[in-house]
This record gives C-alpha cells, structure tokens and sequence, in this order.
C-alpha cells in the first residue's frame, strides 16, 4: 500500500453499520489511512451508533424527524459535517435522499454505497428486483453523490452471481459480503489521492474512466 495521510472522514448512516464497521475496524488496523472524525445517524438509537461509540467515535444523533422539512434538517446536517472538517463525506447505509444543494455542497467528496451494479436498479429492494428480474448477476457500486439520486458516476462495482432459486436475503447477504471489501478500497484510493469527480467523470490515476473498475479484475497491490 502507499503511504498516505491521515484524511479527516464522516460517515452518515440510517441502521445497521455493517459496512460502518468494515471501515472502522480497517481504521482500527491501520491498513486505512482514515481519522473517522464522526458518525452521524439520523435515525436515534440504531445499532450503528453503537458500533461507532465502540469504536471510540464520536456518535451523533440527528433526528430528520424533528425538522419542519427537508432545507432545515439537511442545514443542520451540514452543520454538524463540517464543523469537521471532513476531506471526504461517505453515505453508508444512509436512507435519507439529498437535495441538489446538499450534494453540491460536498461535490467531489461525496461518496455513496449501493447495493446493485448501477445503473441497474436505482432506488430500494434492489435484490428482489434483481432476481425477479431474472438476472443472472447482480452485486454494488460504489458512486460520488451527484444531484440525481444513485446517479452520479460509477468508480467500482463488485459483482456476485445470482443462482437459480435464490432468495432475496441469500443474494444480499452474499452482496454485502463485497460491500465490505468495496467500500474500504474506494476510500483508500481517495484518501491516497487516486480517485477524483471531474465534471460528470471519475478520474483515476489522473486518467477518465470509460467504465467502472471492477474489483474482481484488481490486483492484490491496488
Ligand atoms: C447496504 O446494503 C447499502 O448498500 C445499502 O444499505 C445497506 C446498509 O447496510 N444502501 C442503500 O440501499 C442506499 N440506497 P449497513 O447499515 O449494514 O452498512
């Protein structure tokens, strides 16, 4: 790996942490070059809080039910970001969607998980859709936050095979198995310098993707 900084991350979640926990036990190691400024959730009392105080991080609560609407939740959301000062903002597990000046707010440092090959299947129950589909792939990537919800440009997918007769929690499982791998890696290359949103493209290594990377094509040292 190379040697990189430190660089100052937030993470936002609505739930669970699985993938909040992959990142923070990878911090904890030191194979990620991350300070985990805080973690914010705007659902109260989640298990990923947990993870976070567990972990030694600062775990925030922000309620989106007790603002009048979306501007003034999302103000307060901004708020409690950036008195961080966070290089990079990371959406893990985060449910809520963003207005177009929230997400231009953090261009370029924004990143989101989600769990289907985009831009197949935008939106939720991704891995029903996909098997009622009948796909026969199916997996997730990992996106800058643009203002089109799950639409902003691809860096890397990871893919898993859909076998016959598959159910939902099977296939999602299998999903989020990748997710963990995924999500650090992207991080890393960010935090490394590697990974940048020009305009509507990702650049990385300085050079446009024509496609996502995928991570079963990357070598051990990437
Ligand atoms: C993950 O599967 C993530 O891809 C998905 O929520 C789950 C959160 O799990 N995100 C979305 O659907 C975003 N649209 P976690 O809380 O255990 O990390």
């Amino acid at each position: 790996m190379r040697q990189a900084e430190k660089i100052r991350l937030v993470v936002l979640i609505s739930g669970r942490g699985s993938n909040l926990q992959a990142i923070l036990d990878q911090a904890a190691s030191g194979e990620l070059p991350v300070e985990i400024a805080a973690v914010i959730s705007n659902r109260p009392g989640v298990l990923g809080l947990d993870r976070a105080r567990r972990g030694g991080v600062l775990a925030v609560e922000l309620d989106h039910t007790q603002f009048a609407d979306r501007p003034s939740f999302e103000a307060a959301l901004i708020d409690a970001i950036d008195r961080h000062q966070p290089n990079l903002v990371i959406l893990a597990g985060f449910m809520r969607v963003l207005t177009a000046h929230f997400t231009a707010h953090y261009r370029g440092r924004l990143l989101n998980i989600h769990p289907s090959l985009l831009p197949k299947f935008r939106g939720l129950h991704t891995h029903e859709r996909a098997i009622a589909e009948g796909e026969t792939e199916h997996g997730a990537s990992i996106h800058f936050v643009t203002a089109e919800l799950d639409g902003g440009p691809v860096i890397v997918q990871a893919r898993v095979a859909i076998h016959p007769g598959d159910d939902p929690d099977r296939l999602a499982a299998r999903v989020l198995a990748q997710e963990h791998r995924l999500y650090p890696q992207a991080i890393r290359w960010f935090a490394e310098g590697r990974l940048r949103l020009d305009g509507e493209r990702v650049l990385f290594d300085g050079q446009p993707l024509d496609a996502p990377l995928r991570m079963e094509n990357l070598s051990p040292r990437n």
